[in-house]
């Protein structure tokens, strides 16, 4: 029988006050950060080319992914479920004198938004924190705000996490990161996320497994999709 996963995305909360504390420049390091930007200028450079519109990040975090679409001319938005960070992401849009949207939320109901609101949705990692059932409603919430010309962009760690440090341990049934009993992160299977995208209602316009970069890190599955139409 499937185990049931319980988890904790609240939890994010404290971590991320840890990481204000310890002076840190948001969830990644800023060499992981540029990395991770640098991936989405990938992803986007497989797009056709279409002007800067609105755009949401799902699990913003401090906002340093959702600032580099607000510096290149988009309507940056951005949702995570802890307080600290959209704190956080306030200030840095302060900062950089960029009129950016952060909202406190759950991925998981986008309520606060009508249906064909955004032209991009960026997943920046959030996805694989995002647990069993919950995932198919992380993507349905995704398809139901973005436009049926829009993308879908996902950076997602994959494949194999079983060699991988982890604060908890890798349970290889429900491939899940679990720490004290709680399903903290998912590690699926490239062809599996896919997938998952495809049965969410979304055409898979390219994907790339990217080998992973640091000894702490699976692979990375990057994922252009858009809305199926007809
Ligand atoms: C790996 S971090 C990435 C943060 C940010 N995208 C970046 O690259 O700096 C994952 C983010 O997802 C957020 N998150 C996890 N579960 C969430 C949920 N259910 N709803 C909203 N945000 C969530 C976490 O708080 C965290 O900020």
């Amino acid at each position: 029988m499937k185990k049931t996963a319980t988890t904790n995305y609240p939890g994010h909360e404290d971590l991320y006050v840890r990481r204000r504390e310890r002076g840190a420049s948001g969830w990644d390091t800023d060499a992981v950060t540029h990395e991770n930007i640098e991936a989405i200028k990938h992803l986007l450079s497989k797009c056709d080319p279409q002007p800067a519109g609105a755009m949401l990040e799902l699990g913003c975090g401090a906002g340093n992914l959702t600032s580099y679409f607000a510096q290149t001319g988009w309507k940056a938005h951005g949702l995570d479920i802890s307080g600290t960070a959209i704190t956080w992401a306030r200030e840095r849009a302060a900062a950089l004198g960029l009129a950016m949207d952060f909202r406190i939320g759950n991925v998981l109901n986008l309520d606060i938004w009508p249906e064909d609101t955004f032209d991009l949705v960026l997943d920046g990692h959030c996805l694989h924190c995002i647990i069993g059932q919950d995932r198919v409603r992380f993507f349905q919430e995704a398809r139901r705000v973005l436009r049926p010309a829009g993308k879908m962009l996902i950076l997602t760690m994959a494949g194999d996490a079983s060699r991988v440090p982890m604060g908890g341990c890798y349970d290889p049934e429900t491939r899940c990161q679990l720490v004290d009993g709680i399903s903290t992160r998912y590690f699926g299977e490239a062809g599996a996320i896919s997938h998952e995208v495809e049965n969410a209602g979304f055409v898979v316009d390219y994907q790339e497994l990217v080998a992973r970069r640091h000894e702490t890190e699976t692979d990375h599955l990057l994922i252009v999709a858009s809305p199926q139409t007809g």
